[in-house]
This record gives C-alpha cells, sequence and structure tokens, in this order.
C-alpha cells in the first residue's frame, strides 16, 4: 500500500519527536503492509516553517537510518501544505514541495474557519498545472454547514484524501460518519493515515482498506491504498469516480424549530 500522507520526519512539526519515533512509525507502517510513505510534515506560515532543502536532507537522514536498520519503506517527498493564496507561484518556484515528481500536492484547509474564495484558488492552481490532494475533509468542522462547497470542490477535480482513522472511527462518530457518506456518494480518491506518532495517531491503511472493501468492494479499496495514490507518484489522473450520488441520511435529526416548521 502506498500512504500519501505522515508525519513521520522528525523534529519539525508536530509529527515525530525524534528519530526513534520515526524509526518506529515506519516499522509500524511496514509491519501492516505499507510500501511507500510520503513525508508531508506541515507548510503552515507562522506556525511550522518548513523549507524544502530542510525536509529533503532530513529525507536522506531517515533513508540512511532504514538502511542500517534494515527497514523497507521508501520515502516520498511532500508536504501539508495549508491554504494560502501563493501557493502556485510557490509550487511553481520550488519553495513548496509537491508530491514525489508528480504535479499533485497536499491542499490542508483551515479546520475551523470556511476558507472564502478556495473554489477560485483552486481553479488558479489547476490552470497552473497543479493539482491539489484535499486533506481530510471529513475532520473539518465546518462540513456539517459547507458540505456543498466539499461536493462543488470534489467535482470540479481535486482530489480527496479521507483519514483512515476516520474510517475506523479513531476520531469519533463525526469524521466516521462523513467519512462514510463520502465514500458511499463516490467521492473518496484515497485514503492516507496523516500519522503523527505511534500511539494516537499511528500510521497504518489496512483497518481502513478492510473496511472499504467490506462496504464498496475490494477493487474500490485497492484503488483508494494503492491504485490511486500510484497513479499520483506517476503523475497520472487518478482513476475515475463511479457517478456521484448525494445521500440524503435518515439519522440527520432536524432540530426543535425545524421540525415545528421554522427553518
Ligand atoms: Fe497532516
Amino acid at each position: 500500500m502506498i500512504d500519501l500522507h505522515s508525519h513521520i520526519l522528525f523534529g519539525i512539526d508536530d509529527g515525530a519527536k525524534d528519530i526513534e519515533m520515526s524509526l518506529a512509525m515506519a516499522r509500524l507502517a511496514v509491519a501492516d503492509g505499507t510500501t511507500h510513505i510520503a513525508c508531508t510534515p506541515h507548510f503552515m506560515p507562522g506556525v511550522y516553517e518548513n523549507n524544502v532543502p530542510a525536509i529533503t536532507k532530513l529525507i536522506a537522514t531517515l533513508e540512511i537510518a532504514f538502511l542500517e536498520k534494515n527497514i523497507n519503506l521508501t520515502l516520498i517527498r511532500g508536504g501539508d501544505i495549508h491554504i494560502a493564496p501563493d501557493i502556485a507561484e510557490k509550487l511553481s518556484n520550488g519553495s513548496l514541495p509537491t508530491l514525489g515528481k508528480s504535479k499533485y500536492f497536499l491542499f490542508e484547509p483551515p479546520h475551523h474557519v470556511v476558507p472564502p474564495g478556495v473554489m477560485q484558488l483552486c481553479k488558479g492552481i489547476m490552470n497552473a498545472g497543479y493539482m491539489p490532494v484535499l486533506t481530510h475533509p471529513e475532520r473539518l468542522t465546518w462540513i456539517e454547514k459547507n458540505y456543498k462547497l466539499i461536493c462543488a470542490l470534489d467535482e470540479l477535480g481535486v482530489v480527496v484524501q479521507i483519514t483512515a482513522g476516520s474510517i475506523t472511527g479513531t476520531f469519533g462518530k463525526r469524521s466516521q460518519y462523513w467519512s462514510e457518506r463520502m465514500l458511499d456518494e463516490g467521492r473518496v480518491d484515497i485514503i492516507a493515515s496523516d500519522a503523527h506518532n505511534i500511539r494516537s495517531r499511528p500510521p497504518g491503511l489496512s483497518r481502513a482498506r478492510d473496511v472499504v472493501a467490506k462496504r464498496l468492494g475490494e477493487a474500490a479499496a485497492t484503488l483508494m491504498v494503492k491504485v490511486n495514490p500510484d497513479c499520483i507518484l506517476q503523475n497520472l489522473p487518478v482513476s475515475p469516480k463511479p457517478e456521484r450520488h448525494v445521500i440524503e441520511p435518515k439519522s440527520e435529526k432536524k432540530g426543535f424549530l425545524a421540525r415545528m416548521g421554522f427553518e
């Protein structure tokens, strides 16, 4: 399996604290069946001021440690790139990293605020020849009120990444509900771990893969953990999604005012 989102690089964000933790995370990933993992530290101005040369150097250090410790895991350079107006410009001048040598990159929206102008921003980025991979929409606190925006981004062609832990319930019922809904609506392109450590947010895709296989079939599960991530690394288009259909869940209870017909 290919995991395109992780914070396995040590000492540069809220992921692995030191090289020992990076190695422990790598061992867990390998044991779970991961062959390739993208190192995608945060690029968030004012919070995590990472840069491409520094992460390239850290990846080389970790690769040497893998050789010494016999860890058979391929590292791919990337970044968890927080939304910013100058993303296209910085991708083209090399100051922000894409995933490997592709034109795809992880695109992280703010967790608690709807990003204004995100459709226009994505259109501009795509016109510049890059492809956003929207990270974990199912965990955003604004998804309930703005699900149409997530759907519009999906329909624009933005690649949608769901977190493995959301599917298995690690992030709670809410993220699980939204991940299931997006899976059932045919909106998910890839599953990634977004691993940060070895305990609360460990690497590994197999449990989520199994849940998806039961829900949507083996082929769909393989598509999300292997085929599509591989297409991304080869800079090929991801597989077309099935026809999307919006689900109106029965369980969505209306509030008191709505039941009384006031909203
Ligand atoms: Fe992340």
